[in-house]
């Protein structure tokens, strides 16, 4: 493991996240109820725009019922939950952190998907997959944790079947240093922003063909501005995961993105 990946470990700890969800979800009913992915939006979709975004990509990348998901980075498995119960297709979550994992296999009890969902800790840069296995990876909101950028993207295409497609949903540098902390790095050691032209180039040299290419910031600028005046939602949310200084991260990625500091890019690509 190397230090900035440790970083990253690190910072996704989570201790004992298994029992505080555990804790929180009784708020929405007994251990024995099941729940759907759409309770568990605002605690399990760890971006900008939640459910809404992961709906977007989703159905950018073209998914079917017969087709062969990877999410790569999954965090506690709520775009995995939503995409199987949407669409019908298989899907297979990975995560550096291991208390997400554990807490993503829970959550995927308590929705009664598991024969369909699964998750295993394993890094992006070190699939441990066979070459050609997917039909699409799903890549939400982690890039910006990951330095080895060709690295990363030639692994996602190693996995990939030929065709297959590659939907990217990130964070991106656009102008000025950020302020720390923001949700995925409490200080600058395991943050590695690149800008969206920096992205594109990046990816498309590990095999890959450019098919959607979108500015979403003013999209999660708007959803901000919409939050600030409904406030935090009522049911458990991603300070349960994160902790109590996770309105303090997303406030300041708010200011990030409202300042021109961060944009968001959606992304999809067809593997050659
Ligand atoms: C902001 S969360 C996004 C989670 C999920 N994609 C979502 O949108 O709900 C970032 C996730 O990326 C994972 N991650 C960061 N670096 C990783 C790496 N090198 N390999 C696998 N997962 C990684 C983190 O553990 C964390 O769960």
């Amino acid at each position: 493991m190397t230090d900035a990946l440790d970083g990253v470990r690190q910072h996704y700890r989570a201790t004992g996240l298994t029992e505080r969800l555990k804790t929180a979800l009784t708020a929405l009913g007994p251990e024995d109820q099941r729940l759907t992915p759409q309770q568990l939006g605002a605690l399990d979709q760890f971006h900008t725009r939640g459910l809404a975004a992961t709906a977007e990509l989703a159905k950018l990348a073209g998914i079917t019922a017969d087709m062969s998901v990877l999410d790569v980075g999954a965090g506690v498995g709520g775009p995995a939950r939503f995409l199987a119960a949407t669409y019908g297709c298989r899907v297979t979550g990975v995560d550096l952190s291991e208390p997400f994992v554990d807490a993503a296999r829970y959550l995927t009890g308590r929705t009664g998907q598991s024969g369909q969902v699964s998750f295993q800790s394993a890094s992006a840069l070190a699939l441990p997959f066979d070459g050609g296995r997917f039909d699409v990876v799903l890549l939400q909101h982690v890039a910006m944790n990951i330095s080895d950028r060709t690295r990363l993207y030639r692994e996602i295409r190693r996995v990939l079947k030929a065709g297959g497609r590659f939907a990217t949903f990130d964070i991106v540098s656009s102008g000025g240093e950020p302020h720390y902390p923001v949700p995925w790095a409490r200080t600058p050691a395991t943050s590695f922003l690149l800008t969206a032209a920096a992205t594109r180039d990046a990816i498309e040299p590990a095999g890959f063909r450019t098919l959607a290419w979108q500015d979403d910031t003013e999209a999660a600028k708007a959803w901000i501005a919409q939050l600030r005046t409904s406030g935090p939602p009522p049911s458990p949310n991603l300070g349960v995961v994160m902790g109590p200084d996770f309105a303090q991260l997303a406030a300041n990625l708010a200011r990030n993105l409202m300042e021109g500091r961060l944009g968001i890019l959606t992304a999809v690509f067809e593997a050659a």
